[in-house]
């Protein structure tokens, strides 16, 4: 199964730190993440974002090569911080063509050659959510872990990012963060 559920409220591993909106509208408040690998949330949720791992979209055969070297798995146990960043873009960067979107994420804006700086400290999971049958609030659920030492690096990263032409084409973007219980 490849869909999972990340939903916010009273129950679930994940301790809620802080919900910031960063484009658009935010998520409401909530105490607890919990995620399930499927597609429904249990019971009384705050809110529930769903998306599903697929197949990449980018990556090179020598980026594929560099990122399967060195990015370590979910779950390590002292990788105790978490991020879940939901995204949406735009209608004028889905309406581009696949090569026009591949250069604006890696030759305009190094996304990956970024994001290799931070492996293997930060572990990911990206889920898509266009890929759903239904509508969903965000194109992307981004999922990160990394160890206590490694907060200030993540920040670093996500500055990085955010000042790329890629997210010039973000319209809505929503950053959860979170302390595993
Ligand atoms: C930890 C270091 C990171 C690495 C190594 C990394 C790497 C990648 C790679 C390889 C892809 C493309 C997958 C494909 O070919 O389809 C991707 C997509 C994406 N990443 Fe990252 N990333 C990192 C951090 C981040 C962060 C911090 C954010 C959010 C703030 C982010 C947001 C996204 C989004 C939204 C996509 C989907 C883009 C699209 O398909 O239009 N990434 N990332």
């Amino acid at each position: 199964m490849r869909t999972f559920s990340f939903a916010g409220g009273e129950t679930g591993e994940w301790r809620i730190e802080r919900i910031a909106a960063v484009t658009g509208e935010s998520l409401p408040a909530a105490p607890r993440l919990r995620i399930l690998q499927g597609p429904d949330a249990a019971g009384t949720a705050a809110w529930c974002l769903r998306g599903i791992t697929s197949n990449e979209r980018y990556v090179n055969r020598g980026e594929k090569g560099a990122l399967v070297a060195v990015q370590p798995a979910l779950g390590r146990p002292e990788a105790r911080h978490a991020a879940l960043i939901p995204i949406r873009k735009s209608s004028a960067w889905w309406a581009l063509p696949q090569d026009e979107r591949r250069a604006i994420f890696e030759e305009q804006s190094s996304h990956i050659a970024t994001g290799l700086e931070y492996l293997p400290a930060v572990a990911r999971r990206l889920h898509h959510c266009r890929d759903l049958a239904t509508d969903e609030p965000f194109d992307f659920l981004t999922w990160f872990e990394y160890a206590p030492q490694d907060v200030t690096a993540f920040e670093k990263l996500v500055a990085r990012l955010r000042s790329s032409p890629e997210w010039s084409f973000v319209d809505r973007e929503v950053d959860v963060r979170l302390i595993r219980t």
